[in-house]
């Protein structure tokens, strides 16, 4: 099979202004949750990414008619054809956000099989608490042979306490919660701009979702859910960080507009402290930075702290950092095969358990390496932005799973990034 990768010719200042796309983790949970509405429903702002097209099949596959623009960004999504409620093994094990279609079906059809989620290896994925939730709401559910059985005879709104904040869980209960008689109450919910979205677009539909953004979200169940209007999904806050990365990374001059700003400001705290330079305005975020970069500490947190999605490119922009920095992983376990893969490009860095310890060094220099997952492609490339010669990234499929033209956005920039296929 042909090798599609990446290559970068690095110690190009980026500089000028770029759009960011529509969130991916926003995006693949409105998709999902585009099958409760009774009446067809368009969705915007959404990214063209791998993610997204494996939605685009997982709904083609229930059934559901699709039309779907990628150069707009816009989908019409018509669930009124669903005609099954399983999920294919190969569609769930190309996405982690299979596992909303467990909520989804069961709160349209009082039924769904659906595999266990695949996604990114980045440690252990459980989805316990998202059964546990429904299970709450009076629906059976059996997993076994690796395979989550789910069926309800009319959900019933009730109590959920998670016993970890969890971005899928929550959205999840959110989904089967939309159309359960009665009110669910979610304690100890995620916070995650993208919770607030889901939350906007079921509300959108007439469902009643209260305290989105807050850790207790109460979802007062509706017997039909009707579109009425298109609904915009909102700007990818991970995309808007890895580009906040690279400026600074580059030691560049870098504008990011259609972002949210203040969905930025763990990374903007860290940045400034670093020495760069960010300008907030209302929708976009300007980031500057000359000379070197000072090392810093940091801890992986929920939100509103510091997002593991970025721990990985921040990692990378650590490694030119003056001085030795440490990055705790708070979230998921195996979040630093990047930085074994930065050794090879003169990286230094110790790794004890769930903390690195990177010391930083003057320069990086080009090798090829490897993309172990998504976010820490993402890495990859912001190393070979900052290396002296060329990087060779493999695996550049990860990359294209949550990036629209990401080296089209940087190259748009100054920076020289090409993909070979042989
Ligand atoms: N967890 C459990 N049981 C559960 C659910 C989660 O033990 O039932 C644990 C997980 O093992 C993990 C922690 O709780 O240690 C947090 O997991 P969470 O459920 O919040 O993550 P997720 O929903 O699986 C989403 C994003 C991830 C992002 C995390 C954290 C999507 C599709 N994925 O995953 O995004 O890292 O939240 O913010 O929304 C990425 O974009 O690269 C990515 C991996």
């Amino acid at each position: 099979m042909a090798e599609e990768r990446m290559l970068i010719t690095g110690g190009q200042r980026l500089e000028g202004t770029v759009r960011v796309s529509g969130g991916k983790n926003t995006a693949v949970a409105i998709i999902a949750a585009s099958i409760l509405s009774e009446t067809p429903c368009t969705i915007e702002n959404l990214p063209n990414i791998e993610d997204v097209a494996v939605s685009v099949e997982m709904l083609r596959y229930l059934g559901a008619k699709v039309d779907w623009c990628p150069d707009e960004g816009v989908m019409q999504v018509d669930s009124r054809t669903i005609n099954r409620t399983d999920v294919s093994l190969d569609l769930s094990r190309r996405m982690r956000a299979s596992s909303y279609y467990i909520g989804a079906l069961l709160a349209r059809f009082g039924r769904a099989q659906v595999p266990l989620p695949g996604g990114c290896d980045i440690g252990r994925r459980p989805i316990d608490q998202h059964i546990k939730g429904m299970r709450a709401l009076g629906a059976n559910i059996d997993t076994s042979r690796g395979m989550v059985f789910a069926q309800a005879d009319g959900l019933v709104g009730s109590e959920v306490f998670m016993d970890m904040v969890t971005v899928g869980g929550t959205i999840n209960v959110m989904l089967a919660a939309s159309r359960a008689q009665g009110t669910t109450t979610i304690y100890n919910a995620a916070k995650e701009p993208h919770i607030v979205d889901v939350a906007n677009f079921l509300n959108s539909m007439g469902c009643r979702v209260k305290g989105a953004g807050t850790d207790v979200i109460r979802v007062r169940g509706v017997q039909q859910l009707i579109s009425r209007r298109p609904y915009a999904v909102i700007p990818d806050q991970i995309e808007t960080g890895t580009l906040m990365i690279a400026a600074a990374a580059t030691h560049g001059d870098v504008t990011i507009c259609g972002c949210i700003p203040t969905h930025m400001e763990a990374l903007t705290a860290k940045l400034l402290e670093m020495g760069a330079r960010v300008d907030e305005r209302d929708d976009a975020i300007r980031v500057r930075s000359i000379g070197a970069h000072r090392a810093i500490t940091f801890k992986t947190q929920v939100y509103p702290g510091f997002p593991t999605d970025l721990q990985q490119p921040m990692s990378a922009l650590l490694c030119t950092a003056t001085g030795t920095s440490t990055v705790v992983e708070n979230i998921f376990e195996s979040r630093f095969r990047h930085l074994a893969e930065m050794e090879r490009m003169g990286a230094r860095v110790r790794i004890f358990e769930q903390t690195a310890v990177i010391e930083g060094v003057p320069q990086l220099h080009g090798a090829a390496v490897e993309a172990t997952d998504l976010r820490a492609g993402a890495a990859l490339v912001i190393a070979g932005l900052m290396a002296q010669g060329t990087t060779e990234i493999y695996n550049t499929h990860f990359i294209d799973r949550g990036y629209e033209h990401l080296e089209t956005k940087l190259n748009s920039l100054g920076a020289k990034i090409t993909r070979i296929n042989d």
